[in-house]
């Protein structure tokens, strides 16, 4: 069972005090460390028996692990709070199917009270540099703490681009919310790109990826800056353009390269595995807003 599915999976049996002794560990641990047992009976404001009952359990659950004199949160812990977060919130009542299993992130489909679906992305960045024990308890906390800041950043950025795009076209997923380390999404269909699936019209849909290249940067003022066609799913009829965590403002000092970088990708991809081919400079020059449609 991955960690997102026991995290699921033990949701429902965690007590007050456990959410309780949870929300202290991540709070310390975004700032100083990892806390022991004294400095959570405080934080959680609970007695230290209750504490040491709850650090247990958690511990037994998965959800929480032993460093040193204290105590981190395991990836399972991470993704449960989450989890819980959406319940509440009323977003989401069940994790559903895996969808896709990445390098940085899982993602899975989440279901709805009302019966539809979202696809939730579960950043896990960096993830074996934090669980090598051969590190130095300060290298380890500081490690620890660099995992769950760079995946609680991913997911929030990853929102907050995604929120910029909204309404401005359908090919990018809408963002519906985002806890911890994960961002809930619109679920879009399609295969990625990289999977060659055989287009009908080759030529339009790189027209059409670089249209939507150039309203997510003359609109919404931001580029992907890791777009590629791993990153462009198609059914054959539409595109999506996704995975927006490292998106940058127009703003950027590198944002005219990194959007070449982008724009290079997929012409190249289109040249390679279509035959397509476009000019990157003129492309360029119409996703910057500086000129009409190439071709
Ligand atoms: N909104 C979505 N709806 C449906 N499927 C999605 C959605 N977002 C992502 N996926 C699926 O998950 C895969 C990985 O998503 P994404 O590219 O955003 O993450 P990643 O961290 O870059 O993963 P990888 O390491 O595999 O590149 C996609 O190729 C796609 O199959
Ligand atoms: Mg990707």
């Amino acid at each position: 069972m991955s960690t997102t599915e026991n995290a699921a999976r033990v949701l429902k049996s965690l007590k007050d005090e456990e959410w309780r002794t949870l929300a202290g560990v991540e709070r310390a641990s975004t700032g100083y460390g990892t806390p022991d047992a004294g400095r959570l009976s405080r934080m959680s404001r609970l007695p230290p028996e209750r504490v040491r009952f709850a650090t247990t359990d958690l511990g037994r659950k998965g959800l929480l692990m032993r460093k040193g004199q204290g105590f981190a949160l395991t990836r399972t812990g991470v993704e449960a709070m989450a989890l819980k977060d959406y319940v509440k919130k009323d977003l989401i009542f069940a994790l559903g199917a895996i969808i896709a299993k990445g390098k940085e992130s899982d993602v899975y489909e989440a279901l709805t009270e009302e019966g539809s679906v979202y696809a939730l992305k579960l950043y896990k960045i960096g993830r074996t540099s934090f669980t090598s024990v051969r590190k130095k308890r300060a290298r380890e906390d500081a490690a620890f703490r660099s995992w769950m800041t760079a995946n609680y950043d991913a997911a929030k950025r990853e929102y907050h681009a995604l929120r910029k795009l909204e309404g401005f076209s359908a090919s990018f997923p809408r963002a519906v919310a985002y806890s911890r380390s994960t961002v809930l999404l619109e679920e879009v269909s399609g295969v990625r790109l990289s999977q060659r699936p055989i287009l009908e019209d080759p030529e339009a849909a790189l027209g059409t990826i670089l249209a939507l290249m150039r309203t997510a940067y003359t609109k919404a003022g931001l580029v992907n800056a890791d777009l590629s066609e791993y990153n462009i799913l198609t059914d054959g009829a539409s595109v999506w353009l996704i995975d927006w965590p490292q998106a940058v403002d127009e703003a950027h000092p590198n944002a005219s390269e990194l959007l070449m970088h982008d724009v290079r990708a997929v012409t190249t991809f289109f040249k390679r595995a279509y035959g397509v081919a476009a000019d990157p400079q003129r492309c360029f020059d119409y996703v910057a807003g500086r000129a009409q449609a190439p071709g």
